[in-house]
């Protein structure tokens, strides 16, 4: 059955350029961002790759570890990287699983076979420090993804996780929360003491918490 949000993600050793990669070990007590991409040597592929290299400060931020993977070679990946430093102007450090017997492919699923039986989709999954998957997100091809939004729903969950907000649409890190609907205005008045504003008996603002 498909990986569903919730569930705790399967562990699997593979090789990377960098060498076996455990994931258990690997994440340790971080959160993960693994996500795959269709070949190695594409243009666009080549374009998020060095986008998560850049990010990489805001990554350890929040305490996140990025995996790519693809179904091609370490030995692919390693010449591969080079161009990635070359042309996007930067060091990519984390490693590319070489998943060519397709058993992390396999595992989570990021072979869509209507859309190809050999190459893997644009997934991505956020797996928290308990091994959690608490988020996955699937991409055609022929479109590179937003890490800017993966850093925004990071933002989100670890800011969910420690207090009774939710964040609204485009929320962005410093924005204002909604206050969950289990919470009575009354509690949240005392909870919040940066104030809450009910605009509708269900729809409570409050300024995020934690800022
Ligand atoms: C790319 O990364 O550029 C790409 C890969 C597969 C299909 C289309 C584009």
């Amino acid at each position: 059955m498909a990986l569903q949000l919730g569930d705790t993600v399967p562990d699997f050793t593979q090789n990377s350029q960098l060498g076996s990669i455990n994931l258990y070990d690997f994440a340790g007590e971080s959160w993960v961002v693994l996500f795959s991409h269709p070949a190695d040597y594409t243009p666009v592929c080549t374009t998020e790759l060095g986008e998560v290299a850049k990010l990489r400060a805001e990554w350890d931020k929040r305490n996140v570890k990025t995996i790519a993977l693809s179904v091609d070679s370490a030995t692919s990946h390693t010449g591969w990287i080079g161009d990635i430093n070359e042309t996007q102007s930067t060091t990519v450090d984390y490693p590319i699983l070489a998943d060519e017997d397709k058993k992390v492919s396999d595992l989570y699923g990021m072979i869509h076979p209507n859309a190809s039986n050999s190459l893997t989709v644009r997934s991505v999954f956020i797996i928290d420090p308990a091994k959690k998957l608490r988020l996955q997100i699937t991409y055609p091809a022929s479109t590179g993804r937003n890490f800017d939004e993966i850093l925004r729903v990071i933002d989100s969950l670890q800011l969910t996780d420690n207090h009774s907000v939710a964040t609204p649409v485009n929320w962005k890190d410093g924005e204002d929360c909604v206050v969950v609907p289990a919470i009575s205005t009354e509690d949240a008045n005392v909870k919040f003491s940066k104030g809450v504003t009910e605009i509708k008996p269900y729809l409570r603002m409050t300024p995020q918490p934690n800022k």
